[in-house]
């Protein structure tokens, strides 16, 4: 409520699509480290994930691979943080994941100046997709914490302008997680004084210019849960655009909270139910995740709008929870058709397998963006483009999912008459289950199996899931055009 009053009086011009929590809704996101997508030369450079330093990748580069990205049927990218970061090499290395900003206004020059950032815009603008980028206002980053440089940090350039030093030790500690830094000694940051009025005002000045300025449709929250909720709704209102925040909290009472205070947050819910709902065969994980998903769609303000995934920079890669090319599957199905805003990590498509960070930020360049079956590109275009022919409908869009454990491995979920079946079998088990609920005698296709299946005179489908691959059942009669089994 907060936010859809504030965005219409300050949403500025200049933005090209300047998106609205609705316009996101049925969008499908890919999420990009710059430094890591693609080298501007095309080049296969070395890099060692490991070693945590800037690898050379660059807006330029990702803006020459757009193709590999629309071609899996994603229609965002959000992109990593754009400002100046720490380029010492420190214990941790270096700053290339952006997280680690000495100024917010300033770019990043290893990723590129203004123009290759309002260039990137442009051209994903010119295909119709939208552009999220990653802001971090909690913090700045220094080398060592005897003499933080506040004076070079940029809007924010004053040691009253940031909590005095504390370093966060118990995460369960709410204030302490707000008022206190983040790192520790060998790479401090310094936490940004949300509860100053000046530094509120500066904040909102700079997102309006940053999303002004290169057209932004979007933004992702780093350390969301790191500022006082309130803080949130006028920083975003500013921005005029929807926003996604990271809200680290796996529990449904303390992660819907925030949804009253900006559009969307990470469902960090779903992501670790779902990882043991189909990691192995386990009947009591897979009633588990449907009743916290239930449980979330009446919780939350609007569980549609909540932004889904498996793998991120900060989680393993399903590629290291299992090898088995279904439940490979099914982790993508269930991030494309959870019911939220799909957010598929760069690299999840060839199936890479790093797990902690920093081994989960592989340079993509290694994989020679193979398309194809082989991995899970073709798979996840197969997902996306069932679902952007299915959010046509914007009734398809706004209508929450609804979970069922089918049996003890095969979970339903139930969005505006489509059906997925997912298994916790892996691959070279087949599951029989009856999906009920359509008309007497009608007929059925397994859009990404392309299979046809026809209820009986009740309305029942007798369905075998196959190989532990994922089934997505709707009506046959409403797939034409769909651009997949030859319809
Ligand atoms: C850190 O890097 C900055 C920018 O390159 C440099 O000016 C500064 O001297 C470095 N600090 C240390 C302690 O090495
Ligand atoms: C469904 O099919 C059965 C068998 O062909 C038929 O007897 C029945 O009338 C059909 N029901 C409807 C509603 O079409």
């Amino acid at each position: 409520m907060l936010l859809k009053t504030l965005v219409p009086t300050l949403s500025l011009a200049g933005a090209a699509f300047a998106a609205s929590a609705d316009d996101w809704r049925s969008r499908s996101i890919y999420q990009v480290i710059v430094d890591r997508f693609a080298l501007e030369d095309g080049s296969n450079g070395a890099c060692n994930p490991n070693d945590a330093v800037f690898c050379g990748g660059s807006w330029n580069g990702l803006k020459n691979k757009l193709d590999y990205i629309q071609g899996m049927g994603f229609s965002a990218i959000w992109i990593s943080p754009v400002g100046r970061a720490l380029d010492n090499t420190t214990a941790y290395g270096q700053g290339y994941h952006g997280y680690w900003p000495t100024s917010y206004t300033d770019l990043n020059s290893h990723f590129g100046n203004e123009d290759d950032l309002k260039s990137l815009s442009q051209a994903v603008h010119d295909r119709g997709m939208y552009l999220m980028v990653d802001v971090v206002v909690n913090h700045f980053a220094s080398w060592g914490d005897s003499n933080v440089p506040f004076s070079s940090f940029s809007p924010l350039n004053a040691e009253n302008m940031f909590h005095s030093k504390c370093y966060i030790t118990d995460w369960s500690n709410q204030e302490m997680a707000e008022q206190c830094w983040m790192g520790d000694s060998n790479v401090p940051l310094p936490d940004v004084n949300t509860e100053n009025d000046q530094v509120v005002g500066l904040l909102k000045d700079y997102v309006s210019n940053l999303v002004t300025k290169y057209s932004i449709d979007g933004l992702r929250l780093d350390a969301a849960k790191s500022i006082r909720k309130d803080f949130w709704p006028d920083f975003c209102g500013a921005a005029g655009v929807y926003c996604t925040g990271e809200a680290w909290f796996n529990g449904v009472e303390q992660l819907c909270p925030y949804q009253d205070y900006m559009d969307s947050v990470h469902n960090y819910v779903m992501q670790p139910y779902a990882v043991n709902a189909f990691k192995s065969a386990s009947s009591d994980a897979i009633s588990s995740l449907a009743n916290v998903m239930n449980s979330l769609a009446s919780s939350c303000k609007d569980a549609t709008l909540l932004t889904s995934f498996m793998e991120n920079h900060d989680n393993a890669r399903m590629g290291a929870v299992t090898s088995d090319m279904a439940r490979l599957k099914t982790f993508a199905a269930i991030t494309v058709f959870s019911g939220g805003v799909p957010t598929v990590y760069y690299g999840q498509e060839q199936a890479f397998k790093g797990a902690s960070d920093p081994n989960n930020r592989e340079p993509l360049w290694t994989s020679g963006y193979a398309t194809g079956s082989d991995k899970l590109y073709d798979y996840f275009n197969t997902l996306n483009t069932l679902r952007n022919f299915l959010v046509k409908d914007s009734s398809f869009a706004s209508a929450q999912a609804q979970y069922t454990a089918l049996s003890g491995s095969v979970l339903q979920i139930e969005k505006s008459g489509l059906r997925v079946l997912l298994a916790n079998t892996g691959s070279g088990q087949d599951s029989s289950v009856t999906v009920g609920g359509w008309s007497a005698n009608e007929s059925l296709v397994d859009a990404l199996g392309c299979t046809h299946v026809t209820a009986d005179g009740s309305g029942n489908a007798h369905v075998t899931v196959k190989g532990g691959l994922p089934v997505a059942l709707y009506p046959e009669s409403k797939l034409s055009g769909l651009g997949l089994c030859s319809m």
